[in-house]
């Protein structure tokens, strides 16, 4: 290898390095020159058949010219690289007086807006999240909530039976027991989600949603309850709204009570929603049965507790007013976006 030789893959490499179109182009240049098997690499194998004076300045020389072309390279990189950016931005021009039809933008849905601000107003309280299974043992759906097989309880509660032994939740107090059976007392939770009946009609739908409230402490009284169910509905739908308690009976509750609040739509004057009461019933509540207790293994008195359970939909109908219960599953934006 001579000196011109070296000469002329300088000579190349530079003309390569400035003809070349774009940025690939200008880089398979640099794989062809200064690459593991490009020609100066070549070079440089050569000269261990120099005679070994010629070595150093030969050496020396093959160095000078690889400086030379990995500067030249950068320079023709960064030249190209700003052409590439020019050319993109005079491609792009944004046309600003171009129309574009309008999207629809998602929105939260109504339920998960009404289970979130109940969550946020329990926590407050200490209350935290649970969850639990939508296909339940018959065990936690029914007996370990002191309804045993047979119990007329059981016709109150429309069920899907998925097999012998198991069903679809018809309720969310099953989240009672499971954390009564794994979790350290005392316990405050709220517990949420679907749950199924054989039911459907302007206010009743087979998948609606529920949330449960329960609390497990030392000293655990009825008046506990009110406070708490009180504070809840008020902070919920408004102040200046009444709660009202009206003796009933669950299983799992003794004593047990459904709640009643002040109708806000009508602030108790009489309307259809209230079907001209005053009044509109949102849930069941009461004490927890030491029979609950007694299945659950919980050391009853030494913990006593309260629990509660409300409809999600009906809550959201009580406090926006909706006129029928099916617009919820029916995912129609002109009703979502009202929210
Ligand atoms: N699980 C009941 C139902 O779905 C509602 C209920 C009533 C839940 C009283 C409770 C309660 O926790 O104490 O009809």
């Amino acid at each position: 290898m001579s000196q011109s030789q070296l000469d002329q893959i300088k000579t190349n490499a530079l003309k390569a390095f400035s003809d070349a179109q774009n940025s690939q182009e200008l880089y398979n240049c640099k794989v062809q020159f200064l690459g593991k098997s490009g020609a100066l690499t070549e070079a440089m194998k050569l000269m261990a058949a120099l005679p070994k004076e010629e070595k150093p300045a030969f050496g020396k020389l093959v160095n000078e010219v690889k400086v030379e072309l990995e500067a030249a390279y950068e320079k023709a990189e960064s030249a190209l690289k700003s052409r590439e950016i020019d050319s993109k931005m005079l491609e792009e021009k944004l046309d600003l007086s171009f129309s574009v039809s309008s999207q629809e933008q998602g929105k939260e849905h109504p339920i998960y807006k009404v289970t979130n601000e109940i969550f946020s107003i329990m926590a407050r309280l200490g209350y935290s999240l649970r969850t639990g299974p939508l296909i339940e043992k018959d065990y936690y759906n029914f007996e370990a909530l002191n309804i045993p097989p047979n119990h007329p309880a059981r016709d109150m509660q429309d069920t899907f039976f998925v097999d012998d032994t198991h069903v679809l939740r018809t309720h969310t107090s099953p989240i009672q027991i499971h954390s009564l059976e794994t979790e350290k007392l005392p316990l405050r939770i709220i517990g949420t989600g679907p749950v199924f009946r054989v039911d459907s009609d302007i206010s009743h739908l087979p998948n609606f949603h529920q949330i449960e409230g329960m609390c497990v402490d030392s000293q655990v009284s009825m008046s506990d309850l009110k406070g708490t169910i009180s504070f809840f509905v008020k902070e919920f739908f408004g102040p200046g709204l009444k709660t009202r308690f009206r003796p009933s009976f669950f299983p799992f509750t003794e004593p047990s009570a459904e709640v009643d609040c002040s109708c806000p739509i009508c602030k108790s004057k009489g309307c259809s929603l209230c079907k001209h009461t005053g009044w509109i019933e949102i849930g069941g509540c009461g004490l927890i049965n030491p029979k609950v207790f007694e299945h659950a293994k919980v050391e009853y008195p030494k913990w006593q507790g309260f629990a509660f359970g409300f409809g999600v939909e009906r809550m959201a109908i009580i406090k926006y007013g909706v006129d029928d219960i099916r617009h919820f599953p029916a995912n129609d934006v002109r009703f979502l976006k009202q929210f």
